[in-house]
């Protein structure tokens, strides 16, 4: 028996396992959402003989891709793919989005812009008015990351956005390494007035190789609720 959360998110994992159709390249996202989207693609190819190629987007998903029967290749060799379905920390009316909770937002965002169409499946808390109450992580480089943080923190100040604490991510005593062998600041933000300015600003320091903020990307949102329910947002 699920927990309602996981219900939620089970829920919403499956209805969007139903957009995939055969012979379609799938971008398969990372998270606990997510796994239950590839568990779901897996039965289908093994049990409905569904035929896809998955691109995961990180080592994590990968392996659990292939542990249920999933053909996955890279993105280079797919280069385009037809849908990704991916988790999300939050998301707005806008269908914009905070990503990289779990660490992947680099190459989740790099997936997601190679698709065709995004589908982000959620549960039902992950809804916000406003994004920004979830810390938004930022990936940098390991060199110099310090001085990358301070220019961070000096761009948002002079952004006047709220909040403008960031913490490195750790991982035990060490910082947390992503798949691509960078670290990650979480900015502490609370309220994100101008998600797209503030996307577009931070990957101008040096540094900064990408953020959490999804803008534009997401075309549908298919949220979970712990009864079951399902609610698809376009
Ligand atoms: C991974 O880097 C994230 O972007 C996830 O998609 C996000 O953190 C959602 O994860 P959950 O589905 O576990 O909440």
């Amino acid at each position: 028996e699920l927990s309602p959360i996981d219900k939620a998110k089970f829920v919403a994992a499956k209805r969007a396992a139903e957009l995939v159709e055969d012979g379609m390249r799938v971008g398969l996202g990372t998270g606990s959402t997510a796994a239950w989207l590839v568990r779901c693609l897996g039965e289908m190819v093994r049990e409905d003989g569904l035929k896809i190629t998955g691109v995961p987007t990180s080592a994590r998903t990968a392996e659990l891709a292939r542990e249920v029967g999933i053909e996955v290749i890279t993105l280079d060799e797919a280069r385009w793919l037809d849908l990704t379905i991916d988790g999300a920390d939050e998301f707005d009316g806008d269908l914009n989005l905070i990503k990289g909770g779990g660490g992947a937002l680099l190459q989740e965002k790099i997936v997601a812009t190679a698709s065709d169409q995004m589908v982000v499946i959620a549960d039902k808390a992950k809804e916000v008015e406003m994004l920004g109450a979830f810390p938004l992580p930022i990936e940098v480089i390991p060199f110099g990351w310090q001085t990358s943080q301070a220019l961070v923190e000096e761009t948002l100040i002079s952004m006047d956005v709220m909040g403008r604490s960031s913490t490195l991510r750790m991982n035990g005593a060490s910082p947390y390494v992503t798949d691509e062998g960078n670290h990650i600041l979480d900015l502490h933000l609370n309220r994100i007035g101008n998600p797209r300015q503030l996307a577009l600003v931070l990957n101008q320091i040096p540094g900064v190789v990408e953020n959490g903020l999804f803008i534009d990307i997401c075309d549908t949102v298919v949220i979970g609720y712990g009864d079951g329910k399902v609610e698809v947002r376009d």
